[in-house]
C-alpha cells in the first residue's frame, strides 16, 4: 500500500512539477530507470562488457599488471600473448642472440631493481647541488588538492622506500609531501607555495622553501601539461578545503583557475633568465615541463641555450595522452601532440643544436610499462614520470571522476570519509613494489636486448608496426633520427656516483 502511494506521488511529481527532465515527464516512474541505468553504465561496461584490451586510458590488462606488480602477486600471463601483435603501432624490442651477462657482484647481481638515471641533472650548468635520480621511474606532478592528503602521503612514503622522487604538482609543498621522499618542487602560473602578495612569483619564498626542506632536489617550472596546454590549472571549488586554501593562499570552496601565462616571464630569453636566477639562488637543477605542439619557440630556446650555455637542466615532455585532475574534453582530446610525436620533434631539434647530452630528458604519458619505457629510452628519454600508473598502484580503479571530489578509492578526493579507506603505510609499500617490479622487468628487457642499462637502447633496438608486420619499421626510419649515444661507463660507476640521490 505504502509502495503504491509512493509511486503515485513520484508520478504526480514527474508529470505536474518536473520541468527539467522531459523523459521522466513523458514516462513517469519508468523514465527514472533510464537515468539510473545510464549512471551505472560505465561500471557495467568496465566490469562485464569491455574486453581485456579495449578500455582507455588504461585497459584491464595494463591495470591488472600494475595491481599485481604493486601487490607483489603473480603478474605473469599464461599460454602466450593475447594481443594481436600484427596490429598497427605494436612495439617490438629486438632481442640479442645472447642476452647481457650479469657477472658476480655486478650491481644487478646484488639488486635487480637498482636502476638510476644515466645522466646527472645540473652538472653541465655547474649547479651547486647536482642530482642523479636514483630511479628511472618517478612520481609525476599531482598536487595536494587534486589528490587527497592520504594519497600524497602514500606516494611520498613510497618513493622513499623505492629511492625515487616525487614531483609536488602545482598546489605547493604540503606536509604530506614531507615524509622522507626526495621531492621535485613543481610550480605553474599560480605560483602556489612561492606566491607573492600580487599573485606573482616570490624568490624570497622559493629560497626559504628550499632552505627549510633539504629533501627538495630539483625545481620544475610548468609551462603546460599534455591534457590542457595553454589552459592553466583547474581545481574545482568542491575540493578546496580550509587546509588547501591555506597552503595555496586561495578562498575556501571557490574554483581556482591558474592563468594560462606566467607573470614571471613573457618570452623565451626572460624564461631562461628566470631559470638561471632560481638555480643561482637555490643551487638546485631547474627544469621545465611542457606538452609539445609548435616548435618555433622551442627552436628559439635551443638557439639561446647553444649560444649562452644557459638554460634548463632538464625538460619533461608530457604527451597529449597525459592525465589531469580536471580539464575540458576538447583540450584533453585534441590540444598537443601524443608523446611519441612531441618528444621526437623536440629531441631532434635539441640534438641538431648539439644540446641533447647536456639535458636530462624526462617523458610522461602512459609510459609506466617496461616495453613502453624501452621505446621512450630508445628515442632519447633518460627518465620517466608516472602519474595515473602511480595512482593505480595505490588503489585507483580508473573511475574517471577526479574532477567531482567523489573518487571512490579515496585518492582524488578531499572527502574525509572516502580517504579513510586509504592506509598510507600499506599503500606506500604498494607504490614502492610497483616501481621495483617495473625496474626489475625493465632491467630484464634491457639485458635481453644485450645492454647493461636502458640508456644504451637506440632506435634500431625497437621496431614498431607501421601498418602490419610486413611493414614494421625501426624507430629511426619512423621518426627520422638516431639517438645521441648517452655516455655510460657501467652500472657500478652510477652506484658510486657522489650525486646519486642528490647531495645528502
Ligand atoms: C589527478 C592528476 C593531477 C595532475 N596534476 C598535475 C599538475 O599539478 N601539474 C602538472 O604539470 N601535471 C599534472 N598532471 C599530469 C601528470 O603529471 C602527467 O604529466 C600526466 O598524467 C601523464 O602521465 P601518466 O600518463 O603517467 O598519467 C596531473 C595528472 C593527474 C592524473
Amino acid at each position: 500500500m505504502w509502495v503504491l502511494i509512493l509511486l503515485i506521488a513520484v508520478a504526480i511529481r514527474d508529470v505536474f512539477f518536473n520541468k527539467r527532465h522531459t523523459i521522466s515527464h513523458n514516462f513517469p516512474i519508468v523514465g527514472h530507470l533510464r537515468y539510473w541505468l545510464e549512471s551505472i553504465g560505465p561500471e557495467m561496461r568496465q566490469y562485464f562488457v569491455a574486453n581485456n584490451r579495449e578500455e582507455l586510458p588504461f585497459n584491464r590488462i595494463e591495470r591488472g599488471w600494475i595491481y599485481a606488480s604493486a601487490k607483489k602477486e603473480n603478474n605473469y600471463e599464461g599460454f602466450g600473448t593475447d594481443r594481436d601483435i600484427n596490429e598497427h603501432g605494436h612495439i617490438f624490442i629486438n632481442n640479442a642472440m645472447m642476452p647481457y651477462k650479469v657477472d658476480k657482484n655486478h650491481p644487478h647481481d646484488i639488486d635487480k631493481t637498482f636502476l638510476p638515471c644515466a645522466k646527472v641533472m645540473g652538472v653541465h650548468n655547474k649547479r651547486k647541488r647536482p642530482y642523479r635520480p636514483a630511479s628511472v621511474i618517478n612520481v609525476s606532478a599531482m598536487s595536494f588538492g587534486s589528490l587527497s592528503a592520504k594519497a600524497i602521503e602514500s606516494l611520498n612514503k613510497g618513493v622513499k622506500i623505492a629511492d625515487a622522487y616525487h614531483v609536488t604538482g602545482e598546489g605547493g609543498l604540503s606536509p604530506y609531501h614531507s615524509n622522507g621522499g626526495d621531492v621535485v618542487f613543481h610550480f605553474g602560473t599560480g605560483y602556489f607555495g612561492v606566491r607573492a602578495e600580487d599573485g606573482g612569483f616570490s624568490m624570497e619564498k622559493m629560497i626559504k622553501l628550499v632552505e627549510t626542506n633539504p629533501f627538495i632536489r630539483a625545481i620544475e617550472i610548468k609551462l603546460s601539461q599534455g591534457a590542457k596546454p595553454g589552459k592553466g590549472g583547474v581545481l574545482p571549488g568542491a575540493k578546496i578545503t580550509k587546509e588547501i586554501a591555506e597552503i595555496r593562499g586561495v578562498e575556501i570552496g571557490k574554483d581556482v583557475l591558474s592563468p594560462p601565462n606566467h607573470k614571471a616571464f613573457s618570452n623565451v630569453p626572460e624564461m631562461v633568465e628566470f631559470i638561471e636566477k632560481i638555480a643561482d639562488a637555490t643551487g638546485l637543477p631547474v627544469g621545465i615541463k611542457a606538452a609539445i605542439g609548435k616548435l618555433e619557440q622551442w627552436e628559439e630556446l635551443a638557439n639561446l641555450m647553444a649560444k649562452t650555455g644557459k638554460g634548463p637542466d632538464f625538460i619533461t615532455v608530457d604527451g597529449g595522452e597525459g592525465g589531469t585532475g580536471a580539464a575540458p574534453p576538447s583540450f584533453a582530446d585534441h590540444v598537443s601532440l601524443p608523446w611519441v610525436y612531441g618528444f621526437s620533434d623536440l629531441y631532434k631539434l635539441f640534438q641538431s643544436k648539439g644540446l641533447s647530452e647536456r639535458i636530462v630528458f624526462i617523458g610522461s604519458g602512459k609510459l609506466g610499462f617496461p616495453a613502453k619505457a624501452a621505446m621512450a629510452f630508445a628515442m632519447g628519454a633518460d627518465c620517466i614520470n608516472v602519474a595515473r600508473e602511480a595512482m593505480m598502484s595505490i588503489g585507483c580503479i580508473q573511475a574517471q571522476v577526479c574532477h567531482t571530489n567523489r573518487c571512490p578509492a579515496g585518492i582524488a578526493t578531499q572527502s574525509k570519509w572516502l580517504q579513510n579507506g586509504v592506509d598510507p603505510t600499506l599503500k606506500s609499500e604498494r607504490l614502492a613494489q610497483y616501481f621495483k617490479t617495473f625496474r626489475k622487468e625493465f632491467v630484464e628487457i634491457t639485458h635481453a636486448a644485450g645492454h647493461e642499462h636502458p640508456c644504451q637502447f637506440n632506435m634500431k633496438d625497437i621496431e614498431i608496426n607501421v601498418e602490419n608486420r610486413s611493414k614494421s619499421s625501426e624507430l629511426n626510419n619512423t621518426f627520422k633520427y638516431e639517438k645521441t649515444e648517452v655516455p655510460f661507463s657501467g652500472m657500478q660507476h652510477l652506484k658510486d656516483c657522489m650525486h646519486l640521490g642528490g647531495c645528502k
